[in-house]
């Protein structure tokens, strides 16, 4: 009897596919990575344009275009317009397009869910509901004006796109809990209020003379070490107070109304993901428009989740995996770093115009230096069919995967770039960095040409640690020289540079050996600009 009822439970484990889990985020040292059938990916992505992935006809060409890019991921809007024309019917065409397309293309997706809200806007939404304006209410401006921003306050709102949305989820799981071609669901798009830092209607004036929710305030107590500066200085330095209004807790004027609109976002968008993941648990997030600085909210989308309102968006929308930072600014890397945290680990779906020269660094910086889960730059499918810098790079960084998956959260590689300051200004300077028993400068002015260009601004490069003395360097505009550290001989040569590459199966194959002038008679190691590549180097130590 126990041997039967053994064979049976073996029987149906044997019978269940590898697949029957939605990929997931597991931690792995610092590091957390997003798991697809039980093995880590990097997601070297793209995101479409906002209206390709309404058309099959018109995406067909370019499917196999981002394969021959080297993406593995594209990050493909759904639109709610296209999916619920008629409330209650819901239309699957677009998403089985691009399911197929992705498949066909040996491509996966995330979905952007253009839902009652992008880029602030409510225009993805279906007619039934932009007609319905007593059922799904409109932001109002302080005179009693609308905009065409769905209220966050309407319940009948927040109810149709949760029956949209995990409707959609729904769906994924029935089509594709096997091949798991989706990896992830970005709620909505760029949420935030315009042209004013909150909505002024009945429904949210009524909110907004209620206390401060004790939700809120008691995140704030329970991560009062750890709040980001501004929201130290807006709740903390004024007295932490765990009672009152709005602008008793935050302070007078735009602080305690944008605080205000990133809350009840959170918790829109929080639910929209609770209902999604009830239907299918895979991950979710939210993208952020950044501000300009000196600007105020509603100038830019208030109460998105901005670096100064990621407590509040925490606090908010625990169903939320991370919140993603949108980059279209040059200070790329002072960005990135506020949204690489412990609870918070880095996804970058638009990191600035594809065609942008420094999009390739930045990908770089993010897979290797933040262990970022992926990256990806906006209108992807625009360029022509040359595979450019952005492909050259791509390519590396599919050949690097398996080494960057390993490495990441364990301190044994780090990249480079030039930083570049919101102004535009790159700073050029080495940067040193120890990763094993080396301590690493890496330049990025050529040796020879020691004045930075512009194209100075578009090198970069990472180093992996693959044994106690061996490092992966790879990039391109990069010089890398090395000092041993501890205790022990002084100096530090190379034993051998080969170039290479990895075959399909993650094999390492040599190319040249690199010596003589190339390693400028073993001082250095140099990845020359222009083409991304990579050198396998091994060092010593000699006194
Ligand atoms: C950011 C948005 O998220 C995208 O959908 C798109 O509108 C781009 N801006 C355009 O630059």
């Amino acid at each position: 009897m126990i041997r039967s009822a053994l064979t049976t439970a073996i029987a149906v484990c044997v019978a269940m596919p590898a697949s029957a889990e939605p990929p997931r985020l597991v931690k792995r040292g610092a590091a957390t990575q997003l798991t697809v059938q039980g093995r880590p990916m990097l997601l070297i992505a793209g995101e479409l344009g906002n209206s390709s992935a309404s058309s099959a006809a018109y995406m067909a060409p370019h499917w196999a275009k981002l394969r021959a890019m080297h993406l593995n991921t594209v990050l493909a809007p759904v639109s709610w317009e296209l999916i619920e024309p008629k409330e209650g019917a819901f239309d699957w065409s677009s998403v089985d397009s691009l399911i197929q397309g992705a498949r066909a293309n040996h491509l996966k997706l995330v979905f952007l869910w253009f839902g009652a809200w992008k880029n602030s806007m409510s225009t993805y939404a279906p007619s039934w509901v932009k007609r319905d304006q007593a059922r799904f209410p409109r932001a109002q401006q302080p005179d009693g004006q609308s905009v065409d921003i769905l209220s966050a306050f309407g319940a009948e709102t927040l109810k149709a796109d949760q029956r949209a949305f995990s409707a959609l989820l729904t769906h994924i799981k029935q089509v594709d809990d096997k091949q798991n071609t989706v990896l992830m669901t970005q709620v909505e798009n760029e949420i935030g209020m315009l042209p004013v830092a909150r909505d002024y209607g009945p429904l949210a004036e009524a909110r907004f003379g209620e206390p401060v929710p004790a939700a809120l305030v008691d995140y704030l107590v329970q991560h009062r070490a750890t709040l980001v500066p501004e929201m130290k200085r807006m709740w903390a330095d004024r007295g932490a107070r765990t009672q009152g209004s709005w602008t008793d807790l935050f302070g007078p004027g735009d602080a305690a109304t944008e605080v205000f609109t990133a809350w009840y976002y959170a918790r829109f968008a929080d639910a929209l993901a609770a209902s999604g993941k009830a239907a299918y648990a895979m991950p979710m997030y939210v993208n952020v428009a950044l501000n300009r600085p000196g600007r105020a909210p509603g100038e830019y989308p208030s109460g998105g989740p901005l670096p100064h309102l990621i407590d509040i968006w925490k606090a908010g929308a625990p169903h939320l995996d991370l919140l993603a930072p949108d980059i279209y600014f040059p200070n790329f890397v002072e960005i990135v770093n506020r949204y690489k945290r412990p609870d918070n680990p880095l996804f970058v779906p638009e990191g600035n115009n594809f065609d942008r020269p420094d999009v390739p660094a930045n990908a770089f910086y993010a897979f290797g230096k933040l262990d970022a889960i992926g990256f990806g730059p906006f209108s992807i499918e625009s360029g022509d069919d040359k595979p450019g810098a952005l492909g050259s790079a791509y390519a590396v960084l599919e050949q690097l995967s398996p080494s960057i998956l390993s490495a990441q959260g364990t301190g044994r590689m780090s990249a480079f770039k030039p930083r570049a300051l919101y102004d535009e200004t790159v700073v050029y300077e080495p940067v040193v960095e120890t990763i094993g028993d080396y301590r690493f400068t890496v330049s990025f002015a050529d040796i020879q040409r020691p004045t930075a260009t512009p194209e100075t601004a578009t090198y970069c490069g990472t180093i992996i640690q693959i044994a106690p003395e061996e490092y992966l360097i790879a990039g391109q505009g990069i010089t890398v020289t090395f000092q041993p550290v501890g205790d022990g001989p002084e100096l530090a040569g190379i034993d051998s540079d080969w170039e290479g590459s990895f075959d399909a199966t993650g094999n390492w194959v040599p190319g040249r050996l690199l010596n003589g002038d190339q390693t400028h008679q073993g001082r250095h190691v140099r990845l020359p600009a222009g083409q991304f590549t990579i050198q396998r180097v091994k060092l010593y130590r000699y006194r």
